[in-house]
């Protein structure tokens, strides 16, 4: 378990080492993480690869991936879930826009926290719905929604759902229970449905910060819907699942019925992996939550003594948002590869003056970092 370990990914086919590929340019952009994933995971997908055969496997047969759901949300956010609450998918970014098919009719509106991942933000076009923005709000030292503006936008009897984003990626802040229940009750008072994206919950860093599910709020159990996945925290992106907790059974069957003949099943060795990390992994997990959390200090603390940058403290996440525009250039992404380092463009997520920065990666790394913005 070394995180500190440099591991060269040139002939993975990494998309995030692609990108920058015969260039000095240090990639610190898309989430995933530098990070070995843990011994267990690996010894049981090599455990399941040896069985030989890789045949057609139901997700809600897999007795080991929903038990492991189960034990996970239970110890982790004190969610008792019944097994048939969970839905697998392939991943989260299909998973929110099965809800948007699912939920909403098309030229209905959906709302969406701006900045944000750049998939949610495409979500609701995709589904030929319109996108309603929920501005980011900065209240001291902390990003949070603009809860007014929710109430307001909410209020349009055409806005139909809220996709919502918490842990917020890219500020990185954990929606408190008290936040939490001002969108359950603006939500609940005005019919519009929540698809909340958690995927960033295994990665709390603040030790005061509370994940609370969404769904886990008994008055929107039958107007919500829940996507988690292993993947962020465990580094398995690559292996296509993730699952959603939809504990009201008439929700659930719209969900289910809307994915038929779309969504092709979890993949089967992602199950393994699930599986794996959920009851094998906790050491690991909490060694993970502590060499982020410093990394996170360490870049806080070296990014905000650079004249023209400013980057709040993340309450989750591996993900630096870094505000540029003390420095005065008209594209921050540009000025940092310039100096050999590749980050997310905030343009992206909907805000041209900052740039994201994944910290998910050994110390030296960071320090190579901070070492090419000085210079
Ligand atoms: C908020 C959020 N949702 C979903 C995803 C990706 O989900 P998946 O790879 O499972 O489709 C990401 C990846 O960065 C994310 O930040």
């Amino acid at each position: 378990m070394s995180f500190s370990h440099v591991i060269s990914r040139d002939s993975s086919y990494s998309l995030k080492w692609q990108k920058y590929a015969g260039k000095d340019i240090l990639p610190m952009w898309i989430a995933d993480t530098e990070f070995r994933c843990a011994q267990p995971i690996l010894d049981a997908i090599a455990k399941r690869i040896d069985h030989g055969i890789l045949g057609y496997t139901l997700p809600a047969n897999h007795e080991g991936a929903n038990q492991a759901v189960q034990g996970w949300l239970s110890k982790r956010y004190d969610w008792k879930i019944e097994k048939n609450w969970i839905v697998w998918t392939p991943g989260v970014v299909p998973a929110f826009n099965l809800a948007c098919k699912a939920f909403c009719e098309p030229g209905d509106k959906v709302l969406v926290q701006v900045p944000n991942y750049p998939p949610m933000l495409a979500a609701p076009a995709i589904n030929q719905l319109e996108r309603v923005d929920v501005p980011t709000i900065r209240e001291g030292h902390r990003w949070t929604m603009d809860f007014e503006q929710l109430e307001t936008l909410a209020k349009d009897p055409k806005c139909k759902m809220f996709i919502l984003c918490n842990p917020m990626n890219p500020v990185g802040s954990v929606l408190s229970e008290t936040e939490l229940k001002e969108v359950n009750r603006i939500c609940r008072e005005n019919g519009v449905f929540v698809c909340s994206d958690e995927i960033h919950c295994d990665l709390i860093l603040d030790e005061d910060a509370i994940h609370l599910p969404f769904s886990k709020m008994d008055n929107m159990a039958d107007q919500s819907v829940t996507l988690m996945a292993a993947s962020k925290t465990f580094n398995i992106a690559g292996l296509g699942v993730s699952f959603a907790i939809i504990p009201d059974a008439k929700v659930r069957a719209k969900y289910q019925s809307a994915a038929m003949g779309h969504m092709p099943w979890a993949n089967v060795l992602g199950l393994t992996a699930t599986e794996a990390a959920f009851t094998l992994c906790d050491e690991w997990h909490q060694g993970l939550i502590t060499y982020l959390r410093d990394n996170r200090d360490y870049l806080h603390r070296e990014i905000n003594a650079i004249d023209g940058l400013e980057f709040l403290l993340p309450q989750a996440t591996y993900l630096a948002w870094v505000d540029a525009s003390g420095l005065g250039v008209e594209l921050p992404q540009a000025y940092f590869e310039s100096k050999g380092i590749g980050p997310s463009p905030g343009a992206d997520f909907g805000e041209k003056q900052f740039v994201r920065l994944n910290y998910g990666c050994p110390r030296s790394h960071l320090e190579m970092a901070i070492e090419r913005l000085k210079a």
